[in-house]
C-alpha cells in the first residue's frame, strides 16, 4: 500500500473509498469462493469444545465485537460475554480455562485490550488476535492470530478496519457454527455467497449515496445533539455512528436501541435533535418503524437509513430516506456501515473540523 490521500481529501475518505477492495482481500483470507465455504480455523482455538467465548476491546474494535456477538450466539450457538477492555480487565469475571477468548483491535497496542488478554491468559483461556497490525504485542502474544487485512489506517476514526473487523468475525462465526454441527453446509454456502457480494454491493453504495449524504450533513451540522437508533446487529452500528459523529464533528450524538427509546431518550425529542435510524427490512423492522411513529409523533426529525424493501413499505414521513440495495441479513451492518460513516465524514468536514486529527484524540491508545 501507498500510504498518502491519493486524490481524496483526507486519509478517511480515501480509507472509506477503499473499503470494497480491502473487504474483498479480508475475506479472501477467510473463504474458499471456489466451493462457497469458510477455511477452518486451524491452529489455537477449537471452535467446536469451547463452552463460550469472551470477547474484548475499545473503541470502534468493541463496537465491531458487540455485532460479532450477535452472530456467535446466533450462528455457532456459542454464548458471548463481551466488554470494553477498561472495564472487562478489572471486572473479575468468572472466567472458564476451557472458554476462548477474542481480542480485537486495530493496532494490536492498546493497553486496556493488552492487560484484558493478559488476564485471560492467566486464567488459561485460549487467545484470539483480531488484529490489522500482525507483528503487534497483542498478535505475539495470541494463539491465533486473525489478520484483517484492512492495509495502513492513517485517519483517527476507524473506518475501514472496522468493516474488516466485522468481515472477519462474520466469517469466524460461521466457521464456528460449522464446528459447532449448528450451521448446515446449505446454510454455510448460502452465507458465504451472501459475504461474497460485499465488495460489489460496497463499490455499488459507495457510488450512488454521496449527494444525498452532502445535503444531510449540511443540515447535521447546525445540529447540537444527534441520536442514533438501531434494533440487534443495527443497534452497535447505531452506537458507531454516534461514536464516528462525535469523534470528528464533536457533535453530540447517543446510539440506542430502538427499544430502549421509551426508557429515557424519548423525552429528549424535539424539533432540534434529529433521529437517525438504521432500518434494513429485516425481522426487526415493524419494531423499529413504530419507534419511529414515537418520534414523528412528538415532532421528531427522521433520518431514515433503510433498503428498497424497507423503503417501499415504511409510508412515514421522514425528513430524509437514504435508500441502499437489499442486501442479506448477514452483510447489512458491512453495508449500513458506509452511510454512517459519510455521514459523519461530510458532517465533519462542514464544521471544518481537522478530519482526520480529531483534538484530543490518538490512533492507538498505549496507556491506559
Ligand atoms: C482509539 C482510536 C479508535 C479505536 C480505539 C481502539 O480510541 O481513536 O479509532 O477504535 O482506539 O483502537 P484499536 O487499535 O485497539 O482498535
Amino acid at each position: 500500500y501507498l500510504v498518502d490521500k491519493g486524490n481524496h481529501r483526507h486519509f478517511m475518505e480515501k480509507e472509506i473509498y477503499e473499503q470494497p477492495e480491502v473487504i474483498s482481500h479480508a475475506l479472501g483470507h477467510y473463504i474458499n469462493f471456489i466451493d462457497n465455504r469458510v477455511v477452518p480455523v486451524s491452529d489455537g482455538i477449537d471452535f467446536a469444545k469451547v463452552p463460550s467465548l469472551a470477547i474484548s476491546a475499545c473503541g470502534t474494535a468493541y463496537l465491531a465485537g458487540l455485532i460479532g456477538k450477535y452472530w456467535f450466539e446466533r450462528y455457532a450457538r456459542l454464548p458471548v460475554e463481551i466488554d470494553v477492555a477498561s472495564e472487562f480487565r478489572y471486572r473479575e469475571i468468572p472466567l472458564s480455562p476451557q472458554s476462548a477468548a477474542l481480542f480485537i483491535s486495530q493496532s494490536g497496542e492498546t493497553a486496556d485490550t493488552l492487560a484484558s488478554l493478559r488476564y485471560c491468559k492467566e486464567h488459561g483461556l485460549k487467545i484470539g488476535a483480531v488484529v490489522n497490525v500482525r507483528e503487534s504485542t497483542i498478535a505475539r502474544e495470541s494463539d491465533a492470530v486473525f489478520p484483517i487485512l484492512a492495509g495502513p489506517e492513517i485517519g483517527v476514526a476507524s473506518t475501514k478496519a472496522f468493516t474488516c473487523q466485522l468481515a472477519v468475525l462474520a466469517a469466524l462465526a460461521i466457521g464456528a457454527g460449522k464446528a459447532r454441527g449448528t450451521v448446515s453446509d446449505e446454510e454455510e454456502q448460502a452465507l458465504v455467497r451472501s459475504l461474497a457480494e460485499m465488495p460489489r454491493i460496497m463499490g455499488q453504495v459507495l457510488n450512488s449515496v454521496q449527494p444525498k449524504i452532502e445535503i444531510l450533513s449540511r443540515e447535521l451540522s447546525k445540529c447540537r445533539d444527534v441520536l442514533y437508533l438501531g434494533r440487534g446487529t443495527s443497534f452497535p452500528l447505531a452506537m458507531e455512528g454516534a461514536l464516528k459523529l462525535k469523534e470528528i464533528s464533536y457533535i453530540h450524538a447517543e446510539g440506542y436501541a430502538a427499544g430502549e427509546l421509551k426508557h429515557g431518550p424519548i423525552a429528549l425529542i424535539d424539533e432540534n435533535m434529529p433521529v437517525i435510524v438504521i432500518a434494513p427490512h429485516d425481522r426487526f423492522f415493524d419494531k423499529t418503524v413504530s419507534n419511529m411513529q414515537e418520534v414523528a409523533a412528538r415532532g421528531g426529525r427522521i433520518i431514515l437509513i433503510t433498503d428498497e424493501r424497507g423503503a417501499a413499505v415504511s409510508k412515514l414521513d421522514t425528513m430524509h430516506t437514504i435508500v441502499l440495495p437489499d442486501v442479506d441479513e448477514i452483510i447489512a451492518p458491512m453495508i449500513f456501515s458506509l452511510p454512517v460513516q459519510l455521514l459523519a465524514y461530510h458532517t465533519a468536514v462542514f464544521m471544518g473540523t481537522d478530519v482526520d486529527q480529531p483534538r484530543n484524540l490518538a490512533k492507538s491508545v498505549t496507556v491506559e
